[in-house]
């Protein structure tokens, strides 16, 4: 058995993040979300990983590198354009073969690890089989209908009236049937080869299609309200310890990881919360649920429940909250008259100012 990660994609909702760097390495409790997934793979006993790439395959090929790291041997697979998952299932054709494969979307988070699902999958091979989880509104993911035997009679992408509440998980498992699904597909409304379209071309012909309902934590964190609960989640976990320097004059509370070479002075860090390599946090408050990177600086600031990517910087500024912080961002205050904002923001950027 293969697996084949989805590692392209345009990004659209966590912009501008993704206008230079690839979703799937934005940390999590300063590890790539991707990397939690590649850990689930290799945990299965999977070894051959094919990654799909689009634009910002030369990072996501200088992360990951050869796989060897998660003991997985990882071939990269281009894709020109994010023409939908189902698309991304068509240009590995050749190197998945005639076997059987789990598909993972590489920006997806699950709780609990897929060996139970690989396993019953490898024994029994339906056709395929889908991952399930129920959600509070299940207008806004791809949606299954179930027979009283849990076998699937139907999907649809984001219903307007769902025939049940169960949602499907960034996890698939098919066997090479799902091939010739994928090329009778015609794309979308959205001009996508869609994934739940293969699926129901499979229901459609007969084919067995089973489901598993998970029950633990699943996010798809291609948002930042999602991207934030994720690392909030995982820093709850965090096994704490002072690695770097932390003076006489700095209090660290609950769960506090201070990474080598982080040095915190005169500060105060309420956790859960990381301080990644490097990175200098001085006269500062850090609250629950921040992740800070490596080399960032905070100074004379305030932040809580966000996550400053590599580099960043946030010094003489007020309570910053539930915020995404790209790589080498600078924020400081603007001098005091006039009163005003002084803003350069990219493409895209989001901005909430309180007045
Ligand atoms: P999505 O989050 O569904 O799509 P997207 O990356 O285009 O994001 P947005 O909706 O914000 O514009 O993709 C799920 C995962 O699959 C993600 O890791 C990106 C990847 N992907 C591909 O590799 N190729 C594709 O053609 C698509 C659509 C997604």
């Amino acid at each position: 058995m293969k697996a084949l990660v989805l590692a392209g994609g345009a990004g659209t909702r966590l912009r501008p993040i993704t206008h230079t760097s690839a979703k799937q390495l934005v940390p999590v409790a300063n590890k790539p979300v991707l990397f939690y997934g590649l850990e689930a793979i290799a945990a299965t006993g999977i070894t051959e990983l094919g990654i799909v790439v689009g634009d910002t395959h030369a990072e996501i090929e200088a992360a990951v590198g050869d796989g060897s790291a998660f003991g997985l041997q990882v071939t990269y697979l281009r894709q020109d354009r994010p023409l939908g998952l189902a698309h991304a299932v068509l240009i590995a054709r050749d190197y998945l073969g005639d076997d059987d494969f789990v598909m993972y979307l590489g920006d997806n988070f699950i709780v609990g690890g897929i060996e139970d699902v690989v396993a019953g999958f490898a024994r029994e091979r339906p056709a395929a089989r889908i991952m399930l989880t129920e959600v509070g509104d299940p207008r806004q993911f791809g949606v299954a209908e179930l027979d009283p035997d849990g076998r699937v009679i139907g999907l649809e992408e984001k219903p307007r009236e769902p025939k049940s509440d169960l949602a499907l998980v960034g996890v698939y498992l098919f066997t090479p049937a799902v091939h010739d699904a994928v090329a009778e597909l015609k794309p979308s409304w959205r001009g996508e080869l869609e994934i739940t379209d293969a699926i129901q071309w499979l229901i459609d012909k007969g084919y067995q299609v089973e489901s598993t309902v998970i029950t633990g934590y699943w996010k798809d964190t291609g948002n930042v309200a999602d991207m934030l609960e994720v690392n909030r989640l995982v820093l709850e976990s965090l096994e704490p310890g002072v690695h770097g320097r932390v003076d006489a004059a700095s209090e660290l509370i609950g769960r506090v990881v201070v990474e080598p070479g982080a040095v915190v002075e005169r500060s105060r860090i309420i956790g859960p919360a990381i301080v990644g390599p490097g990175a200098r946090v001085t006269d500062a408050y850090i609250g629950p649920f921040t992740s800070i990177a490596a080399g960032c600086v905070v100074e004379r600031s305030e932040i809580e429940y966000s996550i400053l990517l590599p580099r960043a910087s946030i010094e003489g500024v007020r309570r910053i909250e539930a915020s995404l912080i790209g790589h080498d961002v600078e924020v400081t205050p603007a001098p005091d008259t006039p009163r005003a904002h002084r803003l350069i923001l990219g493409d895209h950027s989001k901005v909430q100012i309180s007045p």
